[in-house]
């Protein structure tokens, strides 16, 4: 995991943030820095118009206030133009604005893209894709049908929750889910998007690996445990979305997902499901673990360790 990661922030941007985001900020002070945009210099700058562009390079605009100026009333800057922002900061060393984009989002921004979670959008994404075709997919066969039953509502917990595109879809079958993450701008972004829009029972910051759930009464326990680590990286394999790589960068390789897999199995009722490439080595192979079943989807398996 890499966590040397900087990010800038103004304050007014700070002070639009949810209560839960603003504290873990100020407890993060090696990553996040705040500066005082509201008698800065850059006011000059908020009507990009005042900027020395030629005209090439007035063009629309995707993100038009990297500092939440005031919205210019048309849109001037294409993503590419946000590297000129980005040279007004030169003399301090940082790899992130956080900031919101023009429909208010709440986004990690670089000059090669952005990073941002949705829950409300990301659900309903899912909602508009039918049961049906979800329903036959690996994941869900992974879990089986008895943990999405309402009358049943066994308990999923998320060891490895990222962007919660899983969380979400196991969410979506019906299932409750809960989840951590260690890496804290990942989660910093999970917790304001969970504040946005409340979704999950619960997301935890920590490491999977610090957890105790074994001390707790059988019936406590969560029934199953999700597991999907970074992949190892692949040079043959074609470039990720832009998104994804942004991602990838972000968190860098989980090189401790076997050691966390072995814990993980204390931890459960009745199963943990490991995500794997389609072809990847099974995580349980260095302890001579197999696993019981594996459901095959295009490009992941998901490899099943029923306790
Ligand atoms: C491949 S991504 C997970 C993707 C996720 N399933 C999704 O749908 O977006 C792996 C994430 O798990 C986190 N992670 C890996 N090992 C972890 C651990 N032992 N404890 C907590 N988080 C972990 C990483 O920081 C990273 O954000």
């Amino acid at each position: 995991m890499q966590t040397n990661t900087s990010v800038k922030l103004s304050c007014r941007a700070f002070d639009l943030l949810p209560q839960k985001a603003r504290e873990f900020i100020c407890e993060h002070p090696t990553i996040f820095s705040i500066f005082n945009d509201r008698n800065h210099c850059f006011e000059s700058y908020t009507d990009p118009r005042d900027l020395n562009f030629n005209n090439d390079q007035k063009m629309e605009l995707d993100y038009f206030d990297p500092f939440l100026m005031s919205p210019p009333e048309s849109h001037w800057f294409k993503q590419k133009n946000i590297a000129r922002y980005f040279d007004f900061f030169k003399s301090t060393h940082f790899d992130f604005l956080l900031t919101q984009n023009a429909k208010k989002e709440w986004i990690l921004l670089q000059s090669q893209g952005s990073f941002s979670l949705n829950f409300k959008q990301q659900s309903a994404e899912f909602l508009r894709q039918s049961k049906k075709n979800l329903s036959q997919g690996p994941l869900y066969k992974a879990f089986s049908a008895k943990y999405f039953a309402p009358e049943t509502s066994h308990r999923i917990f998320d060891a490895s929750m990222g962007t919660a595109k899983d969380a979400l879809l196991l969410n979506s079958f019906g299932a409750r889910v809960s989840g951590i993450e260690r890496h804290p701008l990942v989660y910093f972004f999970l917790l304001l998007a969970q504040e946005i829009h409340p979704t999950f029972e619960q997301i935890l910051y920590g490491d999977s690996l610090g957890l105790s759930y074994h001390l707790y009464p059988l019936e406590n326990r969560f029934d199953a445990i999700y597991f999907d680590p970074m992949f190892e990286v692949d040079h043959r394999a074609s470039l990720p979305r832009k998104e994804m790589a942004l991602f990838k960068n972000l968190v860098g390789a989980d090189g401790d997902a076997s050691a966390v897999l072995l814990h993980l199995l204390l931890q459960a009722r009745d199963r943990v499901v490991v995500k794997r490439k389609l072809r990847g080595v099974d995580l349980g192979e260095v302890h001579s673990l197999k696993a019981s079943m594996s459901y095959y989807g295009t490009t992941t398996r998901y490899d099943v360790y029923l306790l």
